[in-house]
């Protein structure tokens, strides 16, 4: 398989093919979304939740993100990696987003970052996309202005805050995004947005109508014990955690009745006992 670059993506944009996209967090997940041919890998700052136990992504550092960046790296040969740039680290300055954005694809060793927000970031996209590095942006509902939004809330159900996200989307793609992330918009107001832009839209809970949909690993293979609240958009096609739970007990069941190890997986010894012992 060949490695997926820009043009891959613009390519594929101009055919009207769905982009697929996945987010993983650390070697073994990369590995599985670029067996699978996913076309982007996104290292989201989702992974503070997922991955990390916390309780939401305004936890996660620089350089823990660097971590999982570069895990992710390791195994990824043919999708086109984004990074998150965590919340904190790009927000005062336009200089202050390019040195993250620089550490994140120099030691995280991803090809692209993306950051959060609508027109008011278009001079750091701008700062960012003219030093060479590749910007995907997010609007809608952003998670890391969560307590800004009143939490997790569906973004542009009303007409002004439609057509802000038009205004937003266009201004985000004139500062230089290669594409924007739209999540939790209303699947009408992600078609309006999609065809307003000459860029492509990955879309999460916004419907069909946009030029490529992402997910959460963890959250579409199913791997968190049950009772997890999920949003509506979430598609679960797998049950990782069943199927990892069934392999641990049975391990653990194995262990207690001494069924395993079996002979199989022991190493013989180069005599027999009785020559040992007179040995
Ligand atoms: O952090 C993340 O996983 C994301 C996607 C949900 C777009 O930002
Ligand atoms: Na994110």
């Amino acid at each position: 398989r060949k490695p997926k670059t820009l043009t891959t993506i613009q390519s594929l944009y101009r055919r009207k093919e769905p982009i697929t996209m996945i987010t993983a967090h650390d070697f073994p997940s990369a590995h599985v979304a670029d067996h699978a041919d996913m076309d982007m890998i996104l290292v989201g700052d989702s992974l503070a939740m997922v991955a990390l136990g916390m309780s939401d992504t305004s936890e996660v550092l620089l350089e823990e993100m660097l971590l999982h960046c570069r895990s992710v790296s390791r195994a990824t040969h043919s999708a086109f990696t984004v990074g998150d740039l965590p919340m904190g680290t790009y927000e005062i300055a336009p200089e202050q987003a390019l040195e993250s954005a620089i550490r994140v694809v120099k030691e995280g060793r991803v090809k692209s970052v993306k950051l959060e927000g609508g027109a008011e970031m278009a001079p750091t996209i701008a700062k960012i996309t003219t030093a060479g590095i590749p910007v995907l942006g997010h609007i809608g509902l952003t998670p890391q202005r969560q307590n800004a939004l009143g939490g997790f809330r569906v973004q542009g159900k009303s007409a002004a805050s439609a057509l802000k996200l038009v205004h937003d989307a266009r201004a985000v793609q004139a500062a230089g995004a290669f594409a924007i992330v739209l999540e939790a918009v209303p699947a009408e107001v992600a078609k309006i947005v999609t065809d307003a832009l000459s860029i492509p839209t990955i879309g999460i809970g916004a419907g069909s109508g946009c030029s490529g949909q992402v997910l959460v690993q963890i959250d579409m293979l199913g791997n968190f014990p049950p009772g997890r609240f999920l949003p509506k958009f979430v598609k679960q096609y797998g049950n990782v955690w069943e199927e990892s739970l069934r392999a641990v007990r049975e391990y653990g069941k194995e262990v207690k009745s001494r069924a395993y190890p079996a002979v199989e997986h022991t190493y013989p010894m180069a005599m027999s006992r009785e020559e040992f012992e007179e040995f």
